[in-house]
């Protein structure tokens, strides 16, 4: 199929259809990350073979599997976590809370590799319990792992970190569960866009044991404000 548009448009009256490489890089970036929202944000720390503790957040970031655990990050070329990871493989992912969201976007400033981003934001290095890495100590929860794979395609380079400790400070914890409301964690949207958790539902899963005999949508799970 042929794009609909051969660049992006400042408004439409067609609906817009586009492959990887119809329009340029930039602007085939800014759809994705505007349509895959909103996006956590993996704070990963990291540290050099030198000793340089190093913090920059990553939105092409998820949870990727729960046996066992994994978590990945992408980094779009080369960049110093990635170049630490290459020296030490493990690393920290430090959630990213409201409370944080500035120094969390100062830490992406382009720091020189010899310069600490904790020093610069007035992070707290606090020590990991199972890797090197220091956690940021002013985050809400801390993921640790051990770099599994690092999957290369040109300049896309996708981290896959094998969990193996996680840290939950109790302030966040109620009815033994993280309270999503007490972590408050930061929604990621295109470019400078945030957002923080805005009304919270639930919907119960549903089963095939109680939606057979059924017509169907009468047995489908409601949602209902938390
Ligand atoms: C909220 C946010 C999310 C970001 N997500 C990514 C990402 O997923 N991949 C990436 O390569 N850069 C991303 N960046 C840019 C990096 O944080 C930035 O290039 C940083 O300097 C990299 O640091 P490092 O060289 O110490 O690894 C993001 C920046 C911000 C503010």
């Amino acid at each position: 199929m042929t794009a609909s548009h051969p660049a992006s448009p400042q408004t439409t009256d067609r609906d817009i259809e586009v492959g990887p490489t119809d329009w340029n890089a930039q602007e085939y970036y800014y759809l994705m990350t505007a349509l895959v929202v909103p996006r956590p944000i993996g704070w990963i720390s990291t540290i050099s073979a030198a000793g340089v503790s190093n913090v920059a957040p990553y939105s092409f970031f998820n949870m990727m599997g729960s046996d066992p655990p994994y978590v990945a990050f992408a980094s779009t070329g080369i960049k110093d976590s990635l170049r630490n990871l290459r020296e030490v493989p493990q690393f920290v992912v430090n959630v990213v809370t409201m409370h944080v969201l500035e120094q969390m976007n100062f830490t992406s400033t382009d720091f020189p590799r010899d310069e600490s981003e904790f020093g610069w934001a007035g992070l707290t290095a606090a020590p990991a319990a199972k890797v090197k890495p220091f956690r940021v100590g002013e985050a809400r929860a801390h993921i640790e792992c051990e770099v599994k794979q690092i999957i290369t395609d040109h300049n896309t380079n996708i981290i896959l970190g094998r969990i193996v400790h996680t840290h939950v400070d109790k302030a966040v914890w109620k009815d033994g569960r993280v309270d999503p409301r007490l972590l408050d964690p930061v929604c990621r949207l295109s470019g400078s866009g945030y957002a923080n958790l805005g009304e919270l539902v639930n919907v119960a899963r549903p089963f095939w044991k109680e939606v057979q005999g059924s017509q169907g949508l009468e047995r489908m799970p409601k949602a209902v404000k938390r």
